[in-house]
C-alpha cells in the first residue's frame, strides 16, 4: 500500500471518529428515557415482518407477529455484535503501535458495539415482561461468536460489511418510514441505525486491507468461508424461525389448521432469511463492494449458494 493510500485511509477514520463522537448516546438517558413496552404496539414494521404473507391473522395477531419478529431482531443484533466486537478488537492489534486514528477508530467501534449489546439486553428484558412466557433463544452467542471467528477474517469481514450495510437499509427503507411502531422500538432502532453508519464505513476499510493482503488462493479459500458463514446464518434463522413459529401458534386465543401452522412457519423463515441475508444482497452496496475484490466465478459461486436462499 503507497503512503497516499494510507493518508487517504486515516482521514476516512477520522471522519468515523468525529461522526462517533457527534453522535454518542447513552442508553438510559437518550433511549429508553424510563419507558416500557406497550403491548398494543407495533415492534418490526410490515416491510421487515412480510406479515401481509399471512391474510388469515387478525389485527391482534398481526401485532403480535410484529413482536415476536422485533424481539428476535434485537437478539438478533445481540448475537452477531459478541463475535464483530471481537474481531474489530482482534484488528485493532495490527494499530496499537502504528495508526493512532485508525485505532480509536476501531476502540470506538468496540465500545459502541459492547453498548449495543448491553441495549439489546434491556429490549429483550423489557420484551420478556410485556409478553407470554415461552419465548426462546436458539443460539447462544459466545458458541456463534466461536464459529465466526474460526473462518478467515476476509470471509469474517465481508459477513460483518454485509450486516452493518443491511442495518441502514432496514431503517432507512422499512422502520423510518413506519407509522404504527412502538416508539419506544424506533428510537431503539434510531440510535443504532446512526451508530451503525460509521461502522459499515470502518467494515469496508478493514475488508479491502484484508483483501489486499491475500493471494488469489487464500481469497479463493476465503469465498468458500464466506458461503459457509451464510450458511451458518441460515441454520440458525432457520432454528429461530420454527421456534418464533411455534411460539406464536403456541400462544394464540384460537387453534390454528395444520396448513395456517404451516404458512405461519414459512412466513417467518422466509421474513428472517429477507431481514438476514436477501435484503443486504439486494442492496447494491454490498455486492458492489464484493465484486470489486473476487473474480466472476467467485461470484457466481456465491450467488448458486445463495439462490435457494432468496
Ligand atoms: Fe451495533
Ligand atoms: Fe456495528
Amino acid at each position: 500500500m503507497s503512503n497516499i493510500e494510507v493518508n487517504a485511509n486515516t482521514a476516512r477514520y477520522a471522519r468515523a471518529i468525529a461522526a462517533s463522537k457527534r453522535i454518542r448516546w447513552d442508553i438510559d438517558e437518550d433511549v429508553i428515557r424510563g419507558r416500557t413496552l406497550d403491548v398494543g404496539d407495533d415492534y418490526l414494521p410490515d416491510g421487515l415482518s412480510l406479515v401481509d404473507s399471512l391474510p388469515f391473522l387478525s389485527a391482534r395477531e398481526r401485532r403480535f407477529m410484529s413482536q415476536v419478529q422485533g424481539r428476535t431482531y434485537a437478539n438478533v443484533f445481540g448475537l452477531v455484535e459478541r463475535y464483530i466486537n471481537a474481531k474489530m478488537l482482534d484488528l485493532s492489534r495490527d494499530y496499537r503501535f502504528g495508526d493512532q486514528v485508525a485505532l480509536e477508530a476501531l476502540v470506538r467501534f468496540s465500545d459502541e458495539e459492547l453498548k449495543h449489546q448491553e441495549l439489546f439486553r434491556r429490549v429483550e428484558a423489557l420484551a420478556a415482561s410485556a409478553m407470554p412466557p415461552g419465548y426462546a433463544e436458539m443460539a447462544e452467542p459466545n458458541a456463534v461468536a466461536q464459529f465466526v471467528l474460526g473462518k478467515s477474517t476476509w470471509s469474517v469481514l465481508a459477513l460483518t460489511c454485509h450486516i452493518e450495510i443491511f442495518t441502514q437499509v432496514h431503517y432507512k427503507k422499512s422502520i423510518e418510514p413506519a407509522t404504527a411502531l412502538s416508539p419506544l422500538w424506533k428510537d431503539v432502532f434510531l440510535h443504532h441505525w446512526q451508530e451503525e453508519s460509521q461502522h459499515a464505513i470502518i467494515d469496508e476499510l478493514e475488508w479491502r486491507r484484508e483483501d489486499a493482503k491475500l493471494t488469489a488462493a487464500e481469497r479463493d479459500a476465503a469465498v468458500d468461508d464466506l458461503i459457509e458463514l451464510v450458511t451458518g446464518v441460515d441454520g440458525i434463522l432457520q432454528a429461530q424461525a420454527r421456534a418464533d413459529a411455534e411460539y406464536f401458534i403456541g400462544v394464540a386465543e384460537r387453534k390454528f389448521s395444520a396448513g395456517e401452522a404451516s404458512a405461519v412457519h414459512d412466513a417467518v423463515l422466509k421474513a428472517y432469511r429477507w431481514q438476514y441475508i436477501v435484503s443486504g444482497v439486494q442492496d447494491g452496496k454490498f455486492l458492489g463492494i464484493l465484486a470489486s475484490m473476487v473474480t466472476q466465478p467467485q461470484l457466481e459461486r456465491i450467488s448458486d449458494a445463495l439462490a435457494p436462499l432468496m
